[in-house]
């Protein structure tokens, strides 16, 4: 306990060294969410932690997340340093929409629209027209549809299906998936949902059609947190990566929080629903690079200028859509 206290001292020390803002997701480590908190910075969803970032007043990011959303920051902010715990923490959306596929499939459909996804390479949203994300996707997706655009939409298919039922949007899916997500199992679901039947089903969309079909609340990790403030409502299923509980313990104490069963999920294995990659970001490599990164470049994201640029715009047009 003494080490991570002096740890955690030596990064808040290190942040105003460096002049540098720490901007975590909830799926991180609850010590690293508790000090971006504590150090002024924030945590949040993929939508906002991309809109603080280009509003924060210091000239250096740090980005606890995962690889998506560090690039996201250095496109948004190409005049700052943008910095990660670990760039070798990646998601497997990212991973299975390569560019050079994904450009192969736009040509072959010059006449859609393409709606990508935040979790995306820098070269997939330098071919996209909009970037969304969670928060986000079923607005922006509606008002493209009323305008009577037919759209390509990548990577999460999940995701995809569930906006495409709920807009009525003609969208050609790609076929990703999240891994932690994709694990969480409906008969499961159903049962725990008749041990409790007072409980409110909390599911994100990137989960499998049948479990979003079971869920009282869909929405991103900000929608979902907020969802445990329902008045009259004690208990909760939660049907997403369980970083996310930390958040939900803090903004709605005293209520019951029961992870969601995924496949894994059994006596031996009572927290699979976490992402891999998100658990990359500690307290020891977050000092490393705040500490060296400056000097090294260990831990710094770049992104290819021309690219950042051409990027940039799908990103913007959100951020400037949800104004
Ligand atoms: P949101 O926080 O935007 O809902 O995204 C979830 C996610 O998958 C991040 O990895
Ligand atoms: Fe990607 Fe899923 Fe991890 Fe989010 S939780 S970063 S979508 S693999």
């Amino acid at each position: 306990p003494d080490e991570r206290a002096a740890l955690k001292a030596e990064i808040k020390a290190l942040l105003k060294a460096r002049d540098a803002v720490l901007v975590a997701h909830y799926y991180v480590d609850s010590e690293l969410q508790d000090l971006a908190e504590e150090t002024g910075g924030c945590v949040s969803d993929s939508l906002e932690m991309a809109r603080f970032g280009r509003e924060s007043k210091q000239q250096n990011l740090v980005v606890a997340g995962v690889r998506f959303m560090g690039e996201t920051s250095k496109i948004l902010n190409p005049e700052k340093r943008v910095f990660m715990p670990d760039l070798d923490a990646t998601c497997s959306l990212d991973l299975g929409c390569p560019s050079e596929e994904f450009n192969a499939f736009c040509d072959q459909h010059p006449d859609r629209t393409v709606v990508v996804y935040a979790n995306t390479s820098a070269a997939v949203k330098a071919r996209a027209d909009w970037m969304v994300t969670s928060s986000i996707a079923l607005d922006i997706v509606g008002h493209l549809h009323a305008q009577g655009q037919k759209l390509i939409w990548a990577p999460d298919r999940h995701l995809g299906q569930y906006i495409q039922k709920q807009t009525g949007a003609d969208m050609l899916l790609w076929q990703g998936s999240c891994l932690v997500h994709d694990e969480f199992k409906a008969e499961e679901l159903k049962m725990l949902k008749a041990q409790h039947p007072q409980a409110m089903v909390l599911v994100h969309p990137e989960s499998p059609a049948d479990v979003v079909a079971l869920a009282d609340v869909v929405g991103s990790t900000t929608q979902l947190i907020k969802a445990t403030q329902t008045p009259g409502v004690d208990t909760y299923i939660v049907a997403t990566d369980n970083g996310i509980l930390h958040k939900m313990r803090q903004f709605a104490p005293g209520k019951t929080l029961i992870e969601a069963p995924t496949a894994g999920n059994s006596a031996t294995c009572k927290s699979c629903a976490h992402c891999p990659w998100m658990a990359m970001n500690g307290l020891k490599n977050l000092r490393d690079v705040l500490k060296t990164g400056f000097d090294t470049g260990l831990g710094e994201v770049h992104v290819d200028s021309a690219l950042g640029k051409q990027a940039y715009r799908c990103i913007d047009r959100m951020l400037d859509f949800a104004k």
